[in-house]
């Protein structure tokens, strides 16, 4: 059955210990809905932590930590295909053909690569961070994704595939699909608590502009609290004119599974303080039973790993397969297996 729904494919990085309030509405939240409805691929993806110097313990810890993260949200091995990108060799494999097939220009262009590297300079940036997008790029193609569900900040690296998988396709023949982002428009990008314009990031908000998932509730309602909001006093849905008043409606509408108009509706006349103190217990009621169940995994990691070695296997099987063909498509002599 599972293969006739469309497939979709995403991945996280297991960097930043907790997951901030923009990685799950942005992208998390869409994946629990889609295993319900489509062939679903997740992955932490440990092979892209690897760009920037980690503690060899300490990624070892956070890529547990992300992947308990992942099924106390609402992941369920039965329902999708949950893994680790380096539990699965094919990704680093595809990568090195796709290198193969990128332009130095091409790669130069990707943002994400441009802000990350003037943020460490020169010396400090190393070559897997220019070929980042490219493992990316590797890690769609494998599954013949049709639909990548991700934030605005993919969009580039998803445009990049598209570019590839076309012109592989072209100059080999149909090999590769060719995904479409899934990007929703509203939770696309969750900004800094601090600097409504910018994105929230672990990588370059400050603490205090961060909703951590992990978070002791008090401190994400003083965040909340002192969430920077625009000159006036109407609660009104306004990103260019209110970017911080539209932010908070926008997480609150979402963890509330209620359109942002009628949140706006809701507290028409009422002041700031209203919204920050309603949005506060929110976000503390979704994030402790969240927290509970992300402890109950980690405190059973042999559970854990065997979860993941059976979502590793199952990858295995259709990244295999991709990687086979390609390696046929582009002349390589098959070895003896
Ligand atoms: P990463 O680990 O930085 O982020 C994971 C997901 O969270 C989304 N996100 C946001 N969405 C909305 N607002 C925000 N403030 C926000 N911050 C983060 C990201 O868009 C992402 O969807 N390169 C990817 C990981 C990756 C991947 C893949 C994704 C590797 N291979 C293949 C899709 C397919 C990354 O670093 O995401």
């Amino acid at each position: 059955m599972a293969n006739d729904r469309p497939r979709v494919l995403s991945g996280i990085q297991p960097t930043s210990g907790s997951f901030h309030m923009g990685n799950y509405l942005g992208a998390v939240r869409q994946w629990v809905a889609l295993q319900e409805t489509h062939d679903a691929f997740y992955m932490v993806v440990d092979l892209h932590a690897l760009t920037l110097p980690q503690d060899p313990r300490e990624l070892r810890a956070n890529t547990r930590l992300a992947a308990a993260q992942l099924l106390a949200t609402g992941l369920d091995p039965e329902r999708c295909t949950l893994f680790v990108q380096s539990h699965v060799p094919e990704h680093a494999q595809l990568s090195w053909v796709m290198e193969c097939m990128t332009g130095f220009g091409e790669a130069s262009r990707m943002t994400q690569f441009k802000d990350k590297s003037s943020r460490h300079g020169a010396d400090r940036t190393s070559v897997g961070l220019f070929t980042y997008p490219i493992l990316q790029v590797a890690d769609i193609l494998l599954y013949q994704a049709d639909q990548v569900p991700v934030g605005e900040d993919q969009r580039q690296h998803i445009e990049l595939t598209r570019n590839i998988a076309e012109r592989f396709n072209g100059r080999y023949g149909e090999t590769f699909t060719v995904p479409e982002p899934y990007i929703l428009r509203e939770t696309a990008k969750i900004f800094d608590l601090q600097d409504p314009t910018v994105k929230m990031s672990k990588s370059s908000s400050s603490p205090k502009g961060i909703i951590d998932l992990l978070d002791d509730p008090k401190a994400s309602a003083k965040k909340i609290k002192s969430a920077v909001t625009d000159t006036g006093s109407e609660i009104r849905f306004d990103p260019e004119q209110k970017p911080g008043v539209s932010n908070l409606l926008t997480i609150l509408a979402t963890l509330t599974d209620v359109t942002v108009a009628e949140v706006e509706q809701k507290y028409a006349g009422k002041g700031y303080g209203a919204l920050k103190t309603d949005l506060a217990e929110v976000v503390s009621e979704w994030a402790a039973p969240f927290s509970a169940r992300t402890r109950e995994y980690l405190d059973d990691p042999e559970t854990l790993d065997s979860l993941l070695a059976e979502g590793a296997e199952k990858a295995r099987s259709v990244a295999a397969e991709t990687l086979a063909q390609a390696y046929d498509k582009v002349g390589l002599l098959p070895g003896k297996h």
